[in-house]
């Protein structure tokens, strides 16, 4: 037994060593878009029905942008074989040459990619998370009629999943490992304050388990209000998960929150919980940024049974489409993103996976006519 935990303190101290290399390479120059001469969009098909939705996708773009795209302030480019056979045979959650065409790029659109259960094969998004430094992860819910409009800033390149397929196992016990760093949570924490900043909000709600995880979402609360200070505007408050997942559900209380800022894993769990609450995780759209690079995808997955069914052409745009709507404020081109949400707003035809009857390119037509 002792040789084994002498083995698995040698691989935390690995961990431990690697981690702090990644804090000390951290980049913070930003990518400023509002100056930038060309802006390069990387469009990746994905899985599934993948390559449906994003070629939708790419048409609206390409009709939105068409006079930068011939002016050549922006190119939208295709990106191929981040698909689940080429993954599988180079056995690389992204293969090194399609990691090189992605980072020719400056912002990307990406179809879901299939995440194969077990195995040693990483999700694509985490591993591009991670080779972006992509570390914001903004995921809006709006719901007029509700009163209802949250924007959710998830820490996306730490905590629980940056060592999650590096756990220690010993004979009899599994540890898994959380990380939670000074830098990581100060940028996550000044994206979500100036995003409140920036967009008139008065109260920013932080979400941890600080009760239970106390070095790291202790870690985490403190530093989120050593940030919070220097925004005395804007109101921070501290929550558990657990009861926030029930507020959530409360009709009334839910109308007052604004914004969320949550480590990675409370994110993910809550924005799939808010997601529904908005008509399903099929509804949302979800950014995900770095100082340098960004992502823009839908938040659902590949549709496998759609696909076997024989009915990929009918999946639903809608997700991906309001990605695209988020892609296009991040590079600055609001009256775009202004002039596709009010379409997709007033869209009236369905497709058949939403209760219509038309396919994810009759849909785009339609959409398109009202851009
Ligand atoms: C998400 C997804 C991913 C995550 C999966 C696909 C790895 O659930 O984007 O929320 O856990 O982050
Ligand atoms: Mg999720």
């Amino acid at each position: 037994m002792n040789h084994a935990i002498d083995g698995a303190a040698q691989a935390f101290r690995q961990l431990l060593e690697e981690q702090l290399a990644r804090v000390a390479a951290m980049n913070t120059e930003k990518t400023d878009f509002s100056s930038k001469k060309t802006v390069t969009i990387g469009v990746i098909d994905g899985d599934g029905i993948g390559p449906v939705i994003t070629a939708q996708a790419a048409r609206v773009l390409e009709k939105l942008l068409a006079h930068e795209i011939a002016g050549g302030s922006v190119e939208v480019r295709k990106i191929r074989g981040l698909t689940i056979e080429n993954r599988k045979a180079q056995g690389k959650a992204i293969p090194s040459e399609v990691l090189e065409q992605i980072k020719s790029c400056d912002v990307l659109l990406k179809g879901p990619t299939e995440t194969p259960k077990g195995g040693s094969l990483e999700s694509a998004n985490v591993a591009m998370r991670r080779e972006l430094d992509l570390y914001a992860n903004c995921r809006p819910v709006s719901v007029p009629e509700k009163n209802i409009d949250w924007m959710f800033f998830r820490e996306n390149t730490e905590g629980e999943y940056v060592l999650g397929s590096r756990g220690v196992e010993l004979p009899g016990m599994a540890v898994d490992f959380k990380v939670t760093t000074d830098l990581g949570t100060r940028r996550i924490a000044r994206a979500a304050f100036d995003y409140a900043r920036n967009n008139g909000k008065t109260h920013v709600a932080v979400v941890t388990k600080a009760n239970i995880m106390k070095k790291t979402d202790g870690k985490f609360t403190a530093i989120a209000h050593e940030v919070a200070a220097d925004y005395p505007e804007i109101t921070a408050e501290d929550y558990y998960i657990d009861i926030m997942t029930a507020n959530l559900l409360d009709e009334k209380l839910r109308q007052q929150f604004q914004v969320f800022l949550l480590p990675n894993l409370y994110g993910d769990i809550i924005t799939d919980e808010a997601a529904q609450i908005q008509g399903g995780v099929g509804t949302a759209g979800s950014a995900n940024i770095g100082d340098r690079y960004a992502m823009f995808e839908a938040v659902h997955g590949t549709a496998p049974r759609l696909i076997q069914q024989g009915l990929g052409d009918y999946a639903n745009p809608a997700s991906i489409l309001k990605a695209t709507a988020l892609l296009l404020r991040h590079i600055c081109r609001t009256d775009a993103a202004d002039r596709l949400e009010k379409a997709l707003a007033a869209c009236p035809v369905r497709v058949a996976s939403d209760g219509g009857e038309a396919t994810a390119a009759e849909y785009t037509d339609a959409l398109m006519a009202l851009l």
